[in-house]
């Protein structure tokens, strides 16, 4: 069973190696919420002095409830996808109205937040409350089809099956925020399009590595 080292090189690579990220400080979900929207279809720097000023003006959850509309979307002009910023700030008036200010911790009350779709309730339920719940973005994605050899496309069935199953069976017993995150940031900066193998603390466990194809992992859809 490799998966225990496989869980402690990630976590050691991790702990060196990570950007620090203002999301990362303090760990609150309304942060780790702001965040996770903000970095869907948002490079990372730009998400980053987006995410600064956010808080300067809206610094949690009852503040941005008590903003007006216009301006919320002035605060997120220049990253598109309006509608996100309507579902930021509709969320953030559900959680002053039903959750008595306070942002739920359970998984199905997240999900049912404006706006908030599988992946953001997981990452905020495991990266926030410390859930055993695996984050699959497209780099947790690229990450898993290349140690496990997925050989499908990884949007389509089997493949998406076969790797939220590994990404569960991989969250480490009380670790999930430091391993989820992980896993992304190891997508971000070693597993990336083009693998940087020689770098990477899981080499010794990646069977596309071992077989040379890891540029060949992951097996995109047809378009
Ligand atoms: N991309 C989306 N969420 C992230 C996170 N928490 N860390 C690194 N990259 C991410």
């Amino acid at each position: 069973d490799h998966i225990p080292g496989l869980q402690k090189a990630l976590l050691d690579w991790f702990a060196v190696h990570q950007r620090a990220l203002p999301w990362r400080v303090s760990y609150t979900p309304y942060e780790v919420w702001i965040s996770e929207v903000m970095l869907q279809q948002t490079q990372m720097e730009r998400g980053v002095s987006y995410f600064l000023r956010w808080m300067q003006r809206f610094p949690d959850v009852a503040t941005l409830a008590a903003a007006h509309e216009e301006d919320v979307l002035l605060l997120w002009e220049g990253l598109g996808y309006y509608s996100r910023a309507r579902h930021i700030l509709a969320a953030a008036r559900k959680i002053m109205a039903e959750h008595g200010g306070v942002f739920p911790s359970d998984l199905a009350s997240i999900r049912a937040l404006p706006g908030v779709g599988p992946y953001t309730a997981g990452a905020i339920a495991s990266i926030a409350f410390g859930e055993k719940l695996p984050c699959v973005d497209a780099n947790v994605e690229r990450v898993i089809s290349r140690i496990f050899d997925v050989d499908s496309p990884v949007k389509q069935e089997p493949a998406a099956g076969v790797i939220h199953r590994w990404a569960l069976k991989l969250v480490p017993e009380g670790k999930s925020r430091e391993h989820n995150q992980a896993m992304m940031e190891l997508g971000a900066l070693v597993c990336r399009k083009k693998p940087l193998c020689g770098a990477c603390p899981l080499a010794a466990f990646c069977i596309s590595h071992h077989l040379g194809i890891a540029d060949q992992r992951p097996v995109p859809g047809k378009r």
